[in-house]
């Protein structure tokens, strides 16, 4: 992000800390509840963004060195992404060539070659087929055919992006759809891998994405937690193709900022803010002083009612120095998780279920998003216009 670009944003949450902040939205907009209960769409929807599209994985600091590999099934398809010996990011389907089992167990590792637990045929981290176990007596076939099939994949901007297809090349760029300065800025190659986590939950996938898509609800629903740390209300609203970004005030770094500097040019933008990225299809990256959160939410199967949210965070260097510190081995990356799920488990995505339990008894086939809530007009027209259907308007 330049450096006007962040200026203009200050200012604007700036003014809105004084006067409450402007409202982006045309209109109110009526949603059908039917998109998160329609096992048709469902089918699509995992067809189309799940299989097709390119996402966003993870970081570079998910490989952090050569011979690192992570396993990661959450699309549906078994993924294995390696960074192979010569520092390159490779991505296959992670499923045997000889009967089809899974070769790699959920994870991540590092390792030159990996074996297949079912009749341990081995597999370099370029994908080639390297062994095959007693195969005098197997028979005789190409081998140089049976490698790992291998998905297009890329990294840029220290992002790590894979499509759950064979085929073309991924343009990050264009997936980017404008928000490549933001990427760069953020100098996420600097960062390294803090912990991962799964969190299963009874709600559509695109409802749990919801619940990412406004601060209206801050004050309310988040009252005794974020709402002491983030202005509820306020936001700057810009769109980049698909893609969408939010950015909310620091309370706390707001304060401070204006009492002690009052050129805003001087204010340190990340850690006054939080910035909330939409990035099309599935995932939500949160960017904060500390750390940078890569939250990717998927369907749980066939489930319309079910969701997985893989949420990983990384960390600047001066942050891992704290954690890292011998002196303090109680230091936890993890202890990160309790701070969010609280918020994010306990609150969003228990007030998402009680919203998915009211879509299943269709007593209203439509809720509104408001004019202060224009992410989620977004997000919903973003998916929609992914599968041709026609788009939400406001009224
Ligand atoms: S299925 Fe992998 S070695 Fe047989
Ligand atoms: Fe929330």
């Amino acid at each position: 992000m330049r450096r006007q670009e962040r200026l203009r944003l200050l200012g604007i949450l700036r003014d809105g800390m004084a006067n409450g902040g402007a409202v982006h939205g045309e209109g109110v907009v009526e949603s059908p509840l039917s998109d998160f209960t329609c096992p048709d769409l469902l089918a699509e929807e995992q067809r189309v963004f799940f299989r097709e599209t390119p996402l966003f994985m993870g970081l570079s600091a998910d490989l952090p060195e050569n011979g690192s590999y992570w396993a990661d099934s959450e699309t549906g398809l078994p993924i294995l992404m390696t960074r192979d010996d010569a520092g390159e990011f490779r991505a296959f389907a992670n499923t045997c060539r000889h009967r089809g089992a899974q070769v790699v167990p959920e994870g991540r590792g590092n390792g030159p070659r990996f074996s297949c637990p079912f009749h341990a045929w081995t597999y370099s981290n370029r994908g080639d087929l390297i062994a095959v176990n007693r195969a005098e007596r197997f028979g005789d076939f190409d081998k140089a055919g049976r490698g790992l099939i291998e998905l297009p994949c890329a990294e840029k901007y220290g992002m790590l992006w894979v499509r759950p297809t064979p085929g073309d090349e991924i343009d990050v760029d264009a997936a980017l759809a404008g928000l490549e300065d933001d990427m760069a800025h953020w100098e996420l190659p600097e960062h390294s891998y803090g912990a991962s986590q799964i969190i299963p939950a009874n709600v559509n996938w695109k409802l749990a994405v919801d619940t990412f898509g406004e601060n209206y609800h801050f004050d309310v629903l988040h009252r005794e937690t974020l709402a002491n740390d983030i202005r509820g209300n306020l936001q700057t609203h810009d769109t980049f193709g698909s893609n969408y970004r939010m950015v909310f005030a620091s309370i706390p770094g707001f304060a401070e900022a204006n009492a002690k500097e009052p050129n805003i040019e001087n204010w340190p933008f990340r850690r006054l803010t939080l910035s909330v990225y939409f990035i099309y299809p599935n995932t939500i990256f949160l960017v904060d002083g500390a750390a940078v959160d890569v939250v990717r939410i998927f369907p749980d199967g066939n489930s319309t009612r079910k969701s997985k949210t893989a949420h990983s965070f990384y960390v600047r260097p001066q942050v891992r120095a704290y954690f890292e510190d011998p002196e303090f081995p109680e230091r936890r990356y993890e202890d990160r998780f309790e701070g969010f799920n609280n918020v994010v488990v306990n609150e969003d995505y228990k007030m998402a279920e009680s919203t998915q339990r009211c879509a299943e008894t269709g007593i209203q086939s439509h809720v509104l998003f408001g004019r202060n809530e224009p992410a989620l007009l977004h997000y919903h027209n973003a998916h929609r216009r992914g599968l041709g259907r026609p788009l939400l308007e406001a009224r």
